[in-house]
């Protein structure tokens, strides 16, 4: 039997026979307003508060006070988890000042320069702290950006995603949508080093936008071959796996 982690997102866990397969490497995928935050930012909430399982959130877009504030409107608080030491967030993003307007993240780690060494050493050492077993990279994609030469963004992704693996964690990898991208090679190391590929898709349909997710891949697993509905409500993202796109439009 394989063990596996939940994500305890309403409807989704039971399109890959119940989570995700432990300690692998997983990419979610979808273009700007997806809810790539929102997943992830869920995915950890839910471990700490559902399964006694610590997070580690890593960001390299928004600064994480920025998600922290974000994600109280679904009743998640962020800063008190950090305070309590269940959730540790890691600032890999150029903005380092805090927002003084709200709670600080007291134990907030920053990146200086930024590489990928550095950034393991930081996720390595956050782990030991608070014995985290998952994690949500946000986003592979601004990590690529970083490095002008393809080959060379392609290199750091591997090394990270390898890095994460050795460790022992349950990762999210949230990715902006490479399908349509012109500039595919940059993000292609994910499509076979990640264990699974879920896509967060938006479809505009006359006046509609449908928002369905779809289980590219998931190894070891069985999966739901069809497009969910999926929505954003009070308590985050909904998946609806009775709920085919077909049937909406
Ligand atoms: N309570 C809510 N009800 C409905 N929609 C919401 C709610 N909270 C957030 N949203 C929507 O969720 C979307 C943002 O989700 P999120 O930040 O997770 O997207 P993302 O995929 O991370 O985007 P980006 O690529 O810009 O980082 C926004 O379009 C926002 O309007
Ligand atoms: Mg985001």
């Amino acid at each position: 039997m394989i063990e596996r982690t939940k994500s305890g997102i309403q409807g989704l866990d039971e399109l890959i026979e119940g989570g995700f397969p432990k300690n692998f490497c997983y990419a979610l995928v979808g273009g700007p307003g997806a809810g790539k935050t929102i997943f992830g930012s869920q995915f950890i909430y839910n471990g700490i508060t559902k399964y006694n399982e610590n997070g580690l959130y890593v960001t390299l877009e928004e600064p994480p006070y920025s998600i922290a504030n974000n994600m109280m409107r679904f009743g998640w608080n962020f800063y008190e988890l950090e305070n309590r030491g269940k959730l540790a967030l890691i600032n890999a993003t150029p903005i380092k000042e805090p927002d003084q307007t709200n709670y600080t993240l007291k134990g907030e780690m920053v990146t200086e320069e930024f590489n990928v060494d550095g950034l393991l050493g930081l996720i390595a050492e956050a782990k030991r702290k608070i014995n985290a077993k998952r994690c949500v990279i946000d986003s592979l994609t601004a990590l690529s950006l970083k490095y002008s030469e393809d080959f060379e963004a392609r290199q750091q992704s591997l090394k990270l995603i390898r890095g994460l693996m050795e460790m022992n964690l349950t990762t999210l990898l949230l990715t902006e949508e490479f399908e349509e991208s012109t500039d595919r090679k940059k993000f292609s190391a994910v499509e076979f080093l990640a264990q699974g590929i879920i896509y967060l898709h938006i479809y505009r349909i006359r006046d509609f936008i449908i928002r369905a997710v779809e289980v590219r891949k998931m190894r070891g697993t069985k999966i739901i071959n069809k497009l969910c509905l999926y929505d954003f409500t009070d308590q985050g993202i909904v998946v609806y796996p009775q709920e085919t796109i077909f049937r909406n439009i």
